[in-house]
Protein backbone atom coordinates (compact mmCIF):
# COMPACT_ATOMS: atom_id res chain seq x y z
CA UNK A 1 0.00 0.00 0.00
CA UNK A 2 1.49 3.80 -0.59
CA UNK A 3 2.05 5.89 1.78
CA UNK A 4 -0.30 8.76 3.48
CA UNK A 5 0.16 12.33 2.03
CA UNK A 6 -2.31 14.67 2.51
CA UNK A 7 -2.42 17.90 0.81
CA UNK A 8 -3.40 20.55 3.28
CA UNK A 9 -5.20 23.67 1.60
CA UNK A 10 -5.70 26.87 3.48
CA UNK A 11 -2.66 26.02 4.91
CA UNK A 12 -1.45 29.17 6.08
CA UNK A 13 -5.09 29.91 7.77
CA UNK A 14 -6.13 29.28 10.63
CA UNK A 15 -7.35 25.84 10.40
CA UNK A 16 -4.74 24.94 7.98
CA UNK A 17 -1.90 25.36 9.85
CA UNK A 18 -3.47 23.70 12.60
CA UNK A 19 -4.13 20.83 10.77
CA UNK A 20 -0.57 20.77 8.90
CA UNK A 21 0.66 20.88 12.77
CA UNK A 22 -1.13 18.26 13.81
CA UNK A 23 -0.52 15.86 10.79
CA UNK A 24 3.47 16.52 11.00
CA UNK A 25 3.16 15.53 14.99
CA UNK A 26 1.53 12.15 13.99
CA UNK A 27 4.28 11.36 11.20
CA UNK A 28 1.81 12.13 8.60
CA UNK A 29 3.82 13.55 5.28
CA UNK A 30 1.83 16.66 4.46
CA UNK A 31 2.27 19.16 1.35
CA UNK A 32 0.75 22.54 2.63
CA UNK A 33 -0.97 24.80 0.14
CA UNK A 34 -1.96 28.10 -0.49
CA UNK A 35 -1.19 30.66 -3.43
CA UNK A 36 2.02 31.92 -1.15
CA UNK A 37 3.46 28.61 -1.07
CA UNK A 38 6.10 26.76 -2.43
CA UNK A 39 5.13 25.77 -5.23
CA UNK A 40 2.24 27.29 -5.05
CA UNK A 41 -1.52 26.63 -5.47
CA UNK A 42 -4.45 28.60 -6.79
CA UNK A 43 -8.31 28.07 -6.93
CA UNK A 44 -8.63 29.84 -9.64
CA UNK A 45 -4.60 29.10 -11.08
CA UNK A 46 -5.78 24.97 -12.57
CA UNK A 47 -2.57 24.82 -13.96
CA UNK A 48 -1.48 24.43 -9.92
CA UNK A 49 -3.48 21.58 -9.33
CA UNK A 50 -1.82 18.72 -10.37
CA UNK A 51 1.39 19.31 -9.03
CA UNK A 52 -0.89 20.04 -5.57
CA UNK A 53 -2.71 16.74 -6.11
CA UNK A 54 0.68 14.45 -7.31
CA UNK A 55 0.83 11.66 -4.78
CA UNK A 56 -1.55 12.78 -2.31
CA UNK A 57 -4.40 9.84 -0.80
CA UNK A 58 -6.09 12.84 0.96
CA UNK A 59 -6.96 16.59 1.02
CA UNK A 60 -7.95 19.41 3.20
CA UNK A 61 -10.37 21.73 1.36
CA UNK A 62 -10.60 25.21 2.26
CA UNK A 63 -12.42 26.26 -0.36
CA UNK A 64 -12.65 30.12 -1.96
CA UNK A 65 -15.91 31.69 -0.56
CA UNK A 66 -18.10 28.69 -0.91
CA UNK A 67 -21.53 31.03 -1.05
CA UNK A 68 -20.49 31.97 -4.55
CA UNK A 69 -22.38 30.64 -7.85
CA UNK A 70 -18.42 28.91 -9.11
CA UNK A 71 -17.85 27.11 -5.85
CA UNK A 72 -19.48 24.21 -6.81
CA UNK A 73 -18.18 23.83 -10.37
CA UNK A 74 -14.71 24.42 -8.73
CA UNK A 75 -15.00 21.84 -5.66
CA UNK A 76 -16.52 19.91 -7.98
CA UNK A 77 -13.57 19.50 -10.28
CA UNK A 78 -10.77 19.46 -8.20
CA UNK A 79 -12.30 16.56 -6.03
CA UNK A 80 -12.43 14.47 -9.19
CA UNK A 81 -9.15 15.22 -10.75
CA UNK A 82 -7.78 14.39 -6.79
CA UNK A 83 -9.83 11.22 -7.54
CA UNK A 84 -8.53 10.36 -10.53
CA UNK A 85 -4.82 11.00 -9.72
CA UNK A 86 -5.10 8.77 -6.62
CA UNK A 87 -6.67 10.44 -3.36
CA UNK A 88 -8.97 8.59 -1.23
CA UNK A 89 -10.07 10.86 1.67
CA UNK A 90 -11.69 14.52 1.60
CA UNK A 91 -12.24 17.05 4.23
CA UNK A 92 -14.68 20.16 3.10
CA UNK A 93 -14.57 23.29 6.10
CA UNK A 94 -17.96 24.54 5.13
CA UNK A 95 -19.92 27.00 7.13
CA UNK A 96 -22.91 26.69 9.32
CA UNK A 97 -27.05 26.92 7.91
CA UNK A 98 -28.35 30.24 7.31
CA UNK A 99 -25.90 32.79 5.52
CA UNK A 100 -25.99 34.43 2.39
CA UNK A 101 -25.72 32.14 -0.72
CA UNK A 102 -26.54 28.75 1.60
CA UNK A 103 -27.56 27.18 -1.72
CA UNK A 104 -24.11 27.49 -3.28
CA UNK A 105 -22.52 26.44 -0.18
CA UNK A 106 -24.77 23.19 -0.18
CA UNK A 107 -24.35 22.46 -3.91
CA UNK A 108 -20.36 22.78 -2.88
CA UNK A 109 -20.97 20.16 -0.42
CA UNK A 110 -22.99 18.00 -2.62
CA UNK A 111 -20.31 18.22 -5.33
CA UNK A 112 -17.72 16.82 -3.12
CA UNK A 113 -19.63 13.94 -2.30
CA UNK A 114 -20.34 13.06 -5.62
CA UNK A 115 -16.24 12.89 -6.82
CA UNK A 116 -15.95 9.15 -5.82
CA UNK A 117 -13.82 10.33 -2.18
CA UNK A 118 -14.63 9.64 1.21
CA UNK A 119 -15.52 12.19 2.07
CA UNK A 120 -16.60 14.47 5.61
CA UNK A 121 -17.70 17.80 5.90
CA UNK A 122 -16.92 20.61 8.75
CA UNK A 123 -20.21 23.01 9.47
CA UNK A 124 -18.56 24.81 11.98
CA UNK A 125 -19.74 28.26 14.00
CA UNK A 126 -17.82 31.53 14.67
CA UNK A 127 -13.86 30.86 15.16
CA UNK A 128 -12.42 31.99 18.65
CA UNK A 129 -9.37 32.56 16.49
CA UNK A 130 -11.40 35.50 14.49
CA UNK A 131 -10.58 37.52 18.17
CA UNK A 132 -6.70 36.44 18.06
CA UNK A 133 -5.83 35.80 14.47
CA UNK A 134 -8.29 37.96 12.15
CA UNK A 135 -10.26 40.81 11.32
CA UNK A 136 -11.26 41.31 15.52
CA UNK A 137 -7.44 41.37 16.29
CA UNK A 138 -7.42 45.02 16.35
CA UNK A 139 -10.48 46.19 17.52
CA UNK A 140 -9.64 43.76 20.45
CA UNK A 141 -5.99 45.97 20.21
CA UNK A 142 -7.95 49.29 20.00
CA UNK A 143 -10.37 48.43 22.82
CA UNK A 144 -13.76 48.77 20.87
CA UNK A 145 -15.09 45.97 19.28
CA UNK A 146 -18.02 47.87 17.24
CA UNK A 147 -20.69 45.39 15.86
CA UNK A 148 -24.08 44.96 14.62
CA UNK A 149 -24.11 41.69 16.44
CA UNK A 150 -26.81 42.94 19.03
CA UNK A 151 -27.18 40.38 21.96
CA UNK A 152 -27.57 37.70 19.42
CA UNK A 153 -25.92 34.12 20.73
CA UNK A 154 -23.36 32.38 19.10
CA UNK A 155 -21.64 28.91 19.92
CA UNK A 156 -18.18 29.83 19.06
CA UNK A 157 -15.61 27.27 18.44
CA UNK A 158 -11.85 26.31 18.68
CA UNK A 159 -9.98 26.04 15.95
CA UNK A 160 -7.65 23.53 17.39
CA UNK A 161 -10.79 21.48 17.59
CA UNK A 162 -11.96 21.97 14.06
CA UNK A 163 -8.42 21.11 13.33
CA UNK A 164 -8.49 18.50 15.37
CA UNK A 165 -11.80 16.57 14.09
CA UNK A 166 -10.24 17.41 10.05
CA UNK A 167 -7.39 15.34 11.18
CA UNK A 168 -9.15 12.41 12.73
CA UNK A 169 -11.20 12.43 9.32
CA UNK A 170 -8.24 12.34 7.63
CA UNK A 171 -6.45 9.96 9.32
CA UNK A 172 -8.96 7.23 10.88
CA UNK A 173 -11.90 5.04 9.80
CA UNK A 174 -15.52 6.25 10.72
CA UNK A 175 -16.01 9.17 9.66
CA UNK A 176 -16.94 8.74 6.12
CA UNK A 177 -20.13 10.58 5.08
CA UNK A 178 -20.70 12.84 8.06
CA UNK A 179 -21.96 16.38 8.17
CA UNK A 180 -20.33 17.36 11.20
CA UNK A 181 -21.69 19.99 12.82
CA UNK A 182 -19.25 21.78 14.94
CA UNK A 183 -19.71 24.70 18.16
CA UNK A 184 -18.40 25.33 21.01
CA UNK A 185 -19.87 24.03 24.38
CA UNK A 186 -21.99 27.37 25.35
CA UNK A 187 -23.88 30.25 23.93
CA UNK A 188 -22.34 33.65 24.40
CA UNK A 189 -22.89 37.01 23.20
CA UNK A 190 -20.08 39.28 21.40
CA UNK A 191 -20.36 41.09 24.47
CA UNK A 192 -19.61 37.83 26.47
CA UNK A 193 -16.59 37.24 23.96
CA UNK A 194 -15.33 40.62 24.91
CA UNK A 195 -15.55 40.38 28.57
CA UNK A 196 -13.77 37.45 28.74
CA UNK A 197 -10.96 38.63 26.79
CA UNK A 198 -10.84 41.76 28.81
CA UNK A 199 -10.66 39.48 32.00
CA UNK A 200 -7.84 37.50 30.94
CA UNK A 201 -5.97 40.49 29.64
CA UNK A 202 -6.73 42.78 32.61
CA UNK A 203 -7.43 45.55 30.40
CA UNK A 204 -10.65 47.82 29.77
CA UNK A 205 -12.25 46.32 26.18
CA UNK A 206 -15.58 46.97 25.50
CA UNK A 207 -18.03 45.65 23.00
CA UNK A 208 -19.79 48.37 21.18
CA UNK A 209 -23.28 46.86 19.83
CA UNK A 210 -24.18 48.91 16.10
CA UNK A 211 -26.96 49.12 13.70
CA UNK A 212 -26.41 47.29 10.81
CA UNK A 213 -26.46 51.09 9.20
CA UNK A 214 -23.63 52.32 11.79
CA UNK A 215 -21.66 49.16 10.91
CA UNK A 216 -21.99 49.62 6.99
CA UNK A 217 -20.76 52.96 7.20
CA UNK A 218 -18.09 52.80 9.32
CA UNK A 219 -17.24 49.98 7.18
CA UNK A 220 -17.17 52.26 4.02
CA UNK A 221 -15.17 54.72 5.60
CA UNK A 222 -13.09 52.38 6.13
CA UNK A 223 -12.90 51.47 2.22
CA UNK A 224 -14.24 48.23 2.75
CA UNK A 225 -15.73 46.77 -0.85
CA UNK A 226 -19.49 47.13 -1.09
CA UNK A 227 -19.70 43.33 -1.53
CA UNK A 228 -18.21 42.48 1.83
CA UNK A 229 -20.28 45.41 3.86
CA UNK A 230 -23.16 43.70 2.27
CA UNK A 231 -22.42 39.99 3.69
CA UNK A 232 -21.00 40.71 7.13
CA UNK A 233 -24.14 42.82 7.66
CA UNK A 234 -25.92 40.11 6.39
CA UNK A 235 -24.05 37.26 8.93
CA UNK A 236 -24.20 39.97 12.08
CA UNK A 237 -27.81 40.27 11.10
CA UNK A 238 -28.34 36.56 11.61
CA UNK A 239 -26.63 36.41 14.88
CA UNK A 240 -28.33 39.49 16.00
CA UNK A 241 -31.54 37.56 15.41
CA UNK A 242 -30.53 34.32 17.01
CA UNK A 243 -30.18 32.12 13.73
CA UNK A 244 -27.12 30.32 15.37
CA UNK A 245 -27.89 30.92 19.12
CA UNK A 246 -27.97 25.94 19.33
CA UNK A 247 -25.41 24.06 20.44
CA UNK A 248 -24.29 20.86 18.04
CA UNK A 249 -22.15 17.82 19.46
CA UNK A 250 -19.91 17.64 16.17
CA UNK A 251 -17.17 17.57 18.25
CA UNK A 252 -18.31 15.13 21.14
CA UNK A 253 -19.40 12.78 18.43
CA UNK A 254 -16.32 12.73 16.27
CA UNK A 255 -13.78 13.10 19.02
CA UNK A 256 -15.73 11.34 22.14
CA UNK A 257 -14.83 14.52 23.97
CA UNK A 258 -16.47 17.83 24.32
CA UNK A 259 -15.56 20.66 22.85
CA UNK A 260 -12.90 23.30 24.18
CA UNK A 261 -14.41 26.39 26.55
CA UNK A 262 -13.89 30.01 25.32
CA UNK A 263 -12.17 31.08 28.84
CA UNK A 264 -9.33 28.38 28.52
CA UNK A 265 -8.31 30.06 24.75
CA UNK A 266 -8.73 33.70 25.89
CA UNK A 267 -6.84 32.62 28.91
CA UNK A 268 -3.74 30.86 26.77
CA UNK A 269 -4.07 33.73 23.84
CA UNK A 270 -3.73 36.18 26.73
CA UNK A 271 -1.00 34.64 27.90
CA UNK A 272 1.08 34.19 24.90
CA UNK A 273 0.56 37.86 24.67
CA UNK A 274 -1.83 38.10 21.33
CA UNK A 275 -3.64 41.21 23.47
CA UNK A 276 -0.81 43.22 24.37
CA UNK A 277 -0.97 46.45 23.47
N1 LIG B 1 -13.82 32.55 10.65
C1 LIG B 1 -14.92 31.95 11.02
O1 LIG B 1 -15.47 32.23 12.09
C2 LIG B 1 -15.53 30.88 10.14
C3 LIG B 1 -16.65 30.17 10.61
C4 LIG B 1 -17.17 29.14 9.80
C5 LIG B 1 -16.58 28.83 8.58
N2 LIG B 1 -15.50 29.58 8.16
C6 LIG B 1 -14.92 29.28 6.84
O2 LIG B 1 -13.56 29.00 6.98
C7 LIG B 1 -12.90 29.30 5.75
C8 LIG B 1 -11.58 29.98 6.05
O3 LIG B 1 -10.77 29.04 6.73
P1 LIG B 1 -9.60 29.50 7.68
O4 LIG B 1 -10.16 30.50 8.65
O5 LIG B 1 -8.93 28.28 8.20
O6 LIG B 1 -8.63 30.23 6.67
P2 LIG B 1 -8.12 31.75 6.72
O7 LIG B 1 -7.46 32.00 8.04
O8 LIG B 1 -9.26 32.63 6.29
O9 LIG B 1 -7.00 31.71 5.59
C9 LIG B 1 -7.34 31.46 4.22
C10 LIG B 1 -6.34 30.44 3.66
O10 LIG B 1 -6.68 30.14 2.31
C11 LIG B 1 -5.59 30.52 1.43
N3 LIG B 1 -6.22 31.09 0.25
C12 LIG B 1 -6.99 32.20 0.16
N4 LIG B 1 -7.41 32.39 -1.10
C13 LIG B 1 -6.88 31.38 -1.84
C14 LIG B 1 -6.93 31.04 -3.23
N5 LIG B 1 -7.61 31.77 -4.12
N6 LIG B 1 -6.26 29.92 -3.64
C15 LIG B 1 -5.58 29.16 -2.77
N7 LIG B 1 -5.50 29.43 -1.43
C16 LIG B 1 -6.13 30.54 -0.99
C17 LIG B 1 -4.77 31.52 2.25
O11 LIG B 1 -3.39 31.51 1.91
P3 LIG B 1 -2.76 32.42 0.71
O12 LIG B 1 -3.21 33.81 0.98
O13 LIG B 1 -1.30 32.19 0.82
O14 LIG B 1 -3.32 31.84 -0.54
C18 LIG B 1 -4.92 30.95 3.66
O15 LIG B 1 -4.03 29.87 3.83
C19 LIG B 1 -13.85 30.17 4.94
O16 LIG B 1 -14.37 29.40 3.89
C20 LIG B 1 -14.96 30.50 5.93
O17 LIG B 1 -16.22 30.62 5.34
C21 LIG B 1 -14.96 30.57 8.91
Amino acid sequence: MSEEMILVTGATGKTGRRVVRRLRERGVAVRAASRSGTPSFGWTDRDTWAPALEGATGLYLVAPDLGSPEAAQTVAAFARQAAAAGARRAVLLSVPDGGRGHEHVLAAERALEHAGLDWTVLRPRWFFQNFSEDFLLDPVLGGEVRLPAGDGKEAFIDAEDIAEVAVAALTEDGHAGWHYELSGPRLMTFGDAVAEIARATGRDIRYVPLTSEEYAREQRAQGVPEEWVQLSVGLYEYVRSGGLASLSDGVQRSLGRPPRDFSDYAEAAARQGVWNV
